[in-house]
This record gives C-alpha cells, sequence and structure tokens, in this order.
C-alpha cells in the first residue's frame, strides 16, 4: 500500500496528470519508504489512480496514511498496511470496466484485457526522469549490469552503483516543482526543492536489490572500492537546457574534456539563481511530453586503485629506470618499471600502472644491497588480493623474467602508506661506492686521508647534465663518511655515506667547478667516475618481509 496522506491527494492528481510516472509521484510526495519505489510501477499506477480515484469519490482514504507519520522520516522503511475495504486494484478495474467493458464471460480475461487496457491507459514516458524511474530500472537493467560485471571478471566483495543521467533532467524537475510548488507548501508537504527524493536516489532504491539478485548475493552498498556506472542520455531533449545560456552566461563557461557546456554542475547553478518568473517565461510549466524514453549507454566498472609497494635490485648499467624517450623515439629497450610492471599488470589484471620510488638511479648505475624502495599504483585492478603465497610466486616470476632487476618485499600497501617513502625523503641516507680514476698516479697512502673527513657539506650547483629538468640553485648536501680501496696506480674504490639527493658523478669530477669542494680539489689531480653503484637506501619503508 501506497504510504500516501489524504492531503497528498491533489499533487497525486496534478502530478499524473501533468505526465509524471507514478514513481515521480512518491518522490514529488517526498515518499521516503524505499519499498514503495520497488514495486513494478503499473502496479503503483494503478494504486495512485484508485487512490485519486477515491478522492474524487470524496471517500476517505484515512486508512491509507495509518501508518504515515507527519514528516516522512527517512529511516522509516514500514511497508504501510493494507486498506481493508476496496483494494485499489479492484477500483482500476472498474473504473475501466466503466470506459469500456470486456466480455465478462470469464473473470480471468476480463482481468487480462484490463491489464492490456491499463497499459495502453498509460501516460508514457514520465515528463519528469524520461523514463528512467518506468522501464528503464527494471530487471532487464539489473541483467544488464550484472552480465557486464561478470564478462570483465572482477573480484570484489561489495559493489557501488552510480547512475549518471542527462542534464536537462534538472531543468524537467524544476518545471515539476514549479507546477506543485505552491501546492506543497500549502499543505507543508516540502518547503523546498531539496526536500523531493531525487531521481538517482530512487533510481537506486529500485536497482540495487535487483542487481544483488541477479549477482547472487553481493552487497550494493554505497560506498565500495568497486564501482558500476550506468550512463543514461536523451538528445531528443538536449535543448531543453540551451534557454539557461542566455539567463547565466557565467554559469556555462568551456571546459576541458568536456563535449558539452551544459555539464550537470553548471545547469543546478543556473537554476539556482534563474527566478521562477523568467524560467516559466522561457520553459513549459509543466514540462513538454517526450516521444521516447532515455538512452542507456554501456555500463563502466571501475575499481579503485591497488597499491604495490617493494625494494628493487638494478644489476645492469644500461638499463633506465624508466621508458626513455628523446624526442618520441624509444632509447633502450626496456625499462626497471616496465620489467616490474609487466608480471605486476598480470597478476592483478590492472588496465596500467603509475610508478614511483625512493629517488632513482641513472641508466648507468646499479642498485644493490636492499634495493630501492618502490610503489606503484595499479590503476582498474580486476583482481584486487594476492594472498601471501600469490604474492611470493609473483615476486618469483619478476625475478626469474631478467637477470637485470631483482624484487624483494613485495607487498600490498595503501594509498597512505604510500607517503610514507617520499616523506622526509631528503633527510635519508644513502650508500654508493664509485670506481675513480685518477690523472696522476697514486699510492694508497695518497688517498687515505679520505677515510678521516666526515660531514663534509658540499655545495651542489644544479648539475650541467639535468639543467634541461631542474632549476638552477646552490643546494647543500652532507657526505656523512667516504672509504677508500686502493685498486692500482690510477684507481681506487671510494665507498660514500651521503644525504639523499646528493650528486655524486659531479662530487667525483667537479663538474666544472660546480659542485664544491670536490674530489679533484682533495686530490690536486683530475678525478673521473667510471662506475656507480647505490649500495644502500636508507629508507625503512616498505616493511620487510621475512622469507
Ligand atoms: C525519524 O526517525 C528517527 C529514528 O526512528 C528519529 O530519531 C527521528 O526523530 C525521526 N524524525 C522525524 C522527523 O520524525
Ligand atoms: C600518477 O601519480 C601522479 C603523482 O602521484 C599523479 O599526479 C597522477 O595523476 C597519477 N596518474 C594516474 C594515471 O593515476
Ligand atoms: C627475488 O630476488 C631477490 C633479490 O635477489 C630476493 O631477495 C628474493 O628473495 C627473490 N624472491 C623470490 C620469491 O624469488
Ligand atoms: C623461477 O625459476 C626457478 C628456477 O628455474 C623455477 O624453479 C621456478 O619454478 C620459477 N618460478 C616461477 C614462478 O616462474
Ligand atoms: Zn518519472
Amino acid at each position: 500500500m501506497l504510504p500516501l496522506k489524504e492531503k497528498d491527494k491533489p499533487i497525486v492528481q496534478k502530478l499524473l496528470s501533468a505526465g509524471c510516472c507514478p514513481r515521480c509521484v512518491l518522490r514529488f510526495c517526498c515518499v521516503s519508504v524505499q519499498a514503495a519505489y520497488r514495486k513494478p510501477h503499473q502496479e503503483t499506477l494503478k494504486e495512485l489512480q484508485a487512490f485519486i480515484g477515491n478522492a474524487e469519490n470524496g471517500k476517505s482514504q484515512d486508512s491509507v496514511a495509518a501508518d504515515s507519520t507527519e514528516e516522512n522520516n527517512k529511516s522509516h522503511d514500514a511497508v504501510v498496511p493494507e486498506p481493508a475495504d476496496d483494494p485499489p486494484s479492484k477500483r482500476a478495474k472498474l473504473e475501466l470496466s466503466r470506459t469500456e467493458a470486456p466480455p465478462e464471460e470469464d473473470a480471468a480475461a476480463a482481468a487480462a484485457a484490463a491489464e492490456d487496457k491499463l497499459k495502453e491507459a498509460e501516460p508514457g514516458v514520465c515528463v519528469v526522469c524520461l523514463g528512467i524511474l518506468q522501464d528503464l530500472c527494471g530487471t532487464s537493467q539489473a541483467v544488464k549490469i550484472a552480465e557486464k560485471v561478470k564478462e570483465e571478471k572482477y573480484e570484489f566483495d561489495t559493489l557501488v552503483l552510480s547512475v549518471s543521467l542527462p542534464a536537462q533532467l534538472c531543468v524537467r524537475e524544476h518545471s515539476c516543482w514549479l507546477h506543485v510548488k505552491k501546492e506543497m507548501r500549502e499543505k507543508s508537504m516540502a518547503v523546498d526543492k531539496d526536500d523531493v527524493v531525487q531521481v538517482k536516489e530512487a533510481f537506486k532504491w529500485v536497482l540495487q536489490g535487483l542487481v544483488t539478485k541477479e549477482m547472487g548475493g553481493v552487497a550494493v552498498v554505497t560506498r565500495s572500492l568497486f564501482e558500476v556506472s550506468v550512463e543514461f542520455t536523451h538528445p531528443e531533449t538536449d535543448a531543453d537546457c540551451h534557454f539557461l545560456a542566455t539567463t547565466c552566461a557565467d554559469c556555462f563557461r568551456p571546459t576541458k574534456n568536456k563535449q558539452s557546456v551544459f555539464t550537470r554542475m553548471a545547469v543546478v547553478k543556473a537554476l539556482e539563481k534563474i527566478s521562477d518568473a523568467k524560467f516559466l517565461k522561457h520553459y513549459a510549466c509543466p514540462p513538454a511530453k517526450p516521444t521516447c524514453s532515455c538512452s542507456s549507454q554501456d555500463v563502466q566498472c571501475l575499481h579503485q586503485s591497488v597499491f604495490v609497494a617493494g625494494r628493487y635490485n638494478k644489476f645492469c648499467r644500461t638499463l633506465p629506470q624508466t621508458p626513455w624517450v628523446i624526442d618520441g623515439e624509444r632509447r633502450m629497450e626496456s625499462s626497471v618499471e616496465e620489467l616490474i610492471a609487466a608480471p605486476v599488470l598480470t597478476s592483478f589484471r590492472s588496465d596500467g600502472f603509475n610508478f614511483s620510488s625512493s629517488g632513482r638511479e641513472d641508466v648507468d648505475v646499479r642498485t644493490l644491497g636492499n634495493g630501492r624502495p618502490f610503489a606503484m599504483e595499479l590503476l582498474n585492478p580486476h583482481r584486487s588480493r594476492l594472498s601471501r603465497a600469490e604474492m611470493k610466486q609473483l615476486q618469483e616470476t619478476i625475478n626469474n623474467s631478467s637477470d637485470k632487476i631483482k624484487v624483494r618485499d613485495l607487498q600490498i600497501v595503501s594509498r597512505e602508506a604510500m607517503g610514507r617513502m617520499k616523506e622526509g625523503e631528503e633527510d635519508k641516507t644513502k650508500s654508493y661506492t664509485a670506481l675513480v680514476w685518477t690523472l696522476k698516479p697514486i699510492q694508497s697512502e695518497d688517498i687515505a686521508f679520505i677515510d678521516d673527513i666526515k660531514d663534509l657539506t658540499l655545495d651542489q650547483k644544479t648539475p650541467l647534465r639535468v639543467l634541461h629538468r631542474r632549476a638552477l640553485a646552490v643546494r647543500p648536501r652532507v657526505v656523512h663518511s667516504m672509504s677508500t680501496r686502493f685498486l692500482d696506480s690510477h684507481h681506487f674504490y671510494l665507498g660514500m655515506k651521503t644525504q639523499a639527493g646528493t650528486y655524486i658523478k659531479e662530487f667525483v669530477h667537479g663538474d666544472f667547478g660546480r659542485t664544491k669542494p670536490n674530489l679533484c680539489e682533495l686530490l690536486n689531480t683530475d678525478t673521473d667516475i667510471l662506475e656507480l653503484d647505490v649500495e644502500s637506501v636508507d629508507v625503512d619503508w616498505p616493511p620487510s618481509i621475512p622469507e
């Protein structure tokens, strides 16, 4: 039974004759009993017609409203008990038989005929929701959604349904609101347009249960990592919004990525500004009848990103960290991020990724030791969880795929935790080993003094080789300690523990005096760097995973 009250009658009457569908009538009557929307709309129509039919007869329908509170309460989900007398379906039938009496020989046939007649008598596509709360939110829509989700083989616990409606629905809603506003305020049903139940909300109330059913019990909730979107368009009435551009030019500014300036938000803004009189001058009230329903676009599925972190080793001096492209041309066949990402994307069946790391090494630098922390955002993963064993196997697949890189501590992390990698990056220390060449011949005694240098502060002007992408500045950086290992008269290994962000190559060769002091000055000879390895990146994230 409908949770409507006597005072709703004139409004129901007015809305029905304006061409509103039954669910839109309920919306404008501020009915927030979800169950009322879940009934087949044809059935609701019969009940509404019976309801106002009775009103015409001056018959009291107080019983209909028996359980309805003064203000419809959102959390009030009870179904109003059916009144004992004169069920509305019968009422509708009686009405019909008045207009065109069906052959009475068979009661069932009569009922069927009445049913057919009712369908014919239906007011057609709703002038307000353009069919969205009619046949577009039934089982076939739920089936369409369920099929799409199954076809894409997503793994998820719950889903959230989102719906995108054509912007002109706001214009039609406004027109309809103006149509009944006076009566509604008189009856203190709704003092504000916002009191009316939204199309979107009613749509979800109807569809959520149907989707749950089609998907074998999956909970459709209001917040979920997995979102299924349905979009409706209605080209026939797109022009409904156009007059607003003349009343509020400021509201409609061309934006990137949008096909039309008449976005829902812009239309809502323009409607807030326009006076009732002006609106009524430009737009029909109630809105004009459309010839067809909205068309529903492809169902879109999107799973929120999953974040994966770990540490990588790079054992190769011809591998850039990210794809190296100069003037649109690729310079190296692979990269650290691609070697890691390929198996990860496959495992999570993800559409794409976004790679970040705690600093980066040059293409000719190896990263040894425990490796460099990295994290990846996996976009639209169709799978969002891996067991520990599966994670280990994924790590093994990456390790096996190439000798150039290895990963460890691979794990799923939260978006928030990812920030830990970047925070305080400059304060962290990194350890390096450089193979140094000297112009002047050396003996091990010549370099021994370097081992005693502690906390040497360098002033590093932005290196020439990175000037094209980093601002020119002088950055102070600290070399905490150094150690040397003599190799031959022109070579030695230099171990360094430095503040993150120190340019090691520039410290060794001096970068034409742009880094001061530098190793050439310390040793009083030209020095150059032949090889560089990162020995450790001292960031205690992500947590290590015991084997
Ligand atoms: C709605 O119901 C809730 C819980 O039953 C109650 O706390 C609230 O006061 C009610 N509001 C109205 C307007 O009746
Ligand atoms: C990748 O990450 C950057 C920085 O966090 C962000 O600005 C960008 O939007 C991300 N890209 C995608 C496709 O998510
Ligand atoms: C992958 O290689 C790294 C570095 O050698 C190692 O620490 C890790 O245990 C390996 N993981 C697996 C699963 O093979
Ligand atoms: C990795 O390689 C080892 C040694 O060849 C092999 O035993 C193992 O099955 C491989 N693992 C994966 C996941 O490919
Ligand atoms: Zn409607």
